[in-house]
């Protein structure tokens, strides 16, 4: 029979499996070749090849989730000289797409002999929500929350302290009446000043105080005509408006020189055009976007701060006037070619992972320990310098052909070519565009 009918008949009659958490790591690694990987030795030796010989680094890496069976290694780069509000940085990327790192290393040589790259903090506020149903009069609520605020924020003072030590803590507390968007709908609306930390943990705990508070004091409150509100849930918001960094490169349009054989003139008019083409079109802002958090995850990754929570505020930003649009802006104006973005950015360089992988400890120490908002500068430095690598090859020559260089060494690695027999074929493929079939025939042609 064949192997696929045999894979399919196994997982037909598949049972599930209790207890899976409490297996070994060895037993785990036995059921699932067992179960889903057909008695294959080649798996088990896939998944064992990747542990780690420090039996301590092992341990950690297990730590950080559950059921772990082996690690997933992302290449760790660095992106040297960019030129940072006039101080040289080099950047840690974490990231698995080949030509990003290069793409990033070709912005920021651009950049430095044309003012580098600067950065402005414009707010580093974050949000937190508590929401709750009413169905009573909204005019109830508001009495309530007027018995109740002073209360409401007495409660967090211990929680608050240590946060409050380093210069952060609440910010505010307002209710909102959201009845219009749904019936019954109210939220306590919490900002908060999180300093180093990313805060997520702090903002959670900080809200569920807020909501065992809520409760009680609704329980004393006599003034409510319909049945007490009720909390539904306590959650940090990772939509981040009031937590933006903005980025910019600017230079005269005589001092971009010609780029890939266009002027530029000629570079800067395209590349506005390109930039405006992001922001009215949604199929090209996403791709636009996507090229930009190339960058952006890539640091984000390398510091160990949470990525998904940084892409879905992103995102969200970018379709904040109800159109997803290109979080970058281009224009030429008296001559100067002005590049920027805004960038929603909640980063972390305490706690979390932060301090717990040995090479986010390494990334931040490559970026000379940070505070937070020098870490979300570097990260839209990335961002911005992505975009402008992206765009400049797209506007020129277009994107394969260095991405196709960037790839061709993938290539070579993977038809199993010699170093020898690599430079040969790099070289015979300089200017081709090259294929797996293409670079086979080649590989033949030269063993012959
Ligand atoms: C590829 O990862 C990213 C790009 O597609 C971005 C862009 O099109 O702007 C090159």
């Amino acid at each position: 029979m064949h192997n696929d009918c045999i894979f399919a008949i196994q997982l037909y009659f598949m049972q599930p499996v209790t207890g899976f958490s409490k297996l070994s790591k060895s037993q785990k690694i036995d059921w699932l070749v067992s179960n889903h990987l057909n008695d294959n030795a080649t798996a088990r030796e896939t998944l064992t090849q990747y542990w780690n010989e420090d039996q301590k680094l092992q341990d950690l890496h297990d730590g950080f989730s559950e059921n772990t069976v082996t690690n997933y290694y992302f290449p760790f780069g660095l992106a040297p000289n960019f030129k940072i509000d006039g101080q040289l940085v080099t950047i840690p990327m974490a990231i698995e797409e080949s030509s990003v790192v290069a793409a990033a290393s070709k912005a920021a040589k651009f950049w430095m002999d044309r003012g580098g790259f600067k950065t402005v903090i414009k707010g580093t506020k974050k949000v937190g929500q508590v929401h709750l149903m009413y169905h009573g009069l909204s005019s109830e609520m508001d009495a309530f929350y007027a018995f109740a605020k002073a209360e409401l924020l007495q409660s967090l003072e211990q929680i608050n302290a240590s946060m409050k030590k380093r210069g952060g803590g609440i910010v505010s507390l307002d209710l909102i009446d959201k009845t219009k968007n749904l019936k019954g709908y109210y939220q306590l609306h919490a900002t908060f000043e999180t300093k180093d930390a990313m805060g997520a943990n702090f903002i959670n705990t900080t809200l569920e105080q807020l909501a065992t508070t809520f409760r009680l004091k609704a329980s004393q409150f006599d003034g409510f005509s319909s049945d007490v509100p009720e909390v539904i849930m306590s959650i940090l918001s990772n939509y981040v408006p009031e937590c933006v960094v903005n980025v910019s490169v600017s230079c005269k349009i005589d001092e971009i020189g010609t780029i890939n054989g266009v002027t530029g003139k000629e570079f800067a008019r395209k590349f506005v055009q390109a930039v405006d083409i992001a922001t009215v079109e949604p199929y090209r802002a996403v791709t636009h976007n996507k090229g930009i958090m190339n960058g952006i995850d890539a640091v984000v990754i390398a510091t160990g701060n949470d990525f998904r929570a940084v892409e879905a505020g992103v995102h969200a930003y970018a379709a904040r006037d109800g159109q997803y649009r290109s979080l970058t802006k281009a224009r030429v104006e008296n001559d100067t070619f002005i590049f920027e973005a805004d960038f929603p950015l909640a980063l972390g360089t305490v706690g979390g992972l932060t301090s717990l992988h040995p090479l986010s400890k390494l990334a931040l120490q490559i970026l000379e320990n940070p505070s937070a908002e020098h870490l979300m500068k570097v990260t839209a430095v990335a961002g911005l310098a992505q975009n402008f690598a992206a765009l400049h090859s797209l506007v020129t020559t277009g994107i394969q052909a260095g991405h196709m260089k960037m790839h061709l060494v993938n290539m070579l690695e993977q038809i199993g070519a010699t170093d020898v027999e690599k430079d040969l074929l790099r070289k015979e493929y300089a200017d081709k565009t090259p294929s797996f079939s293409a670079l086979r025939e080649s590989l033949l042609v030269l063993r012959s």
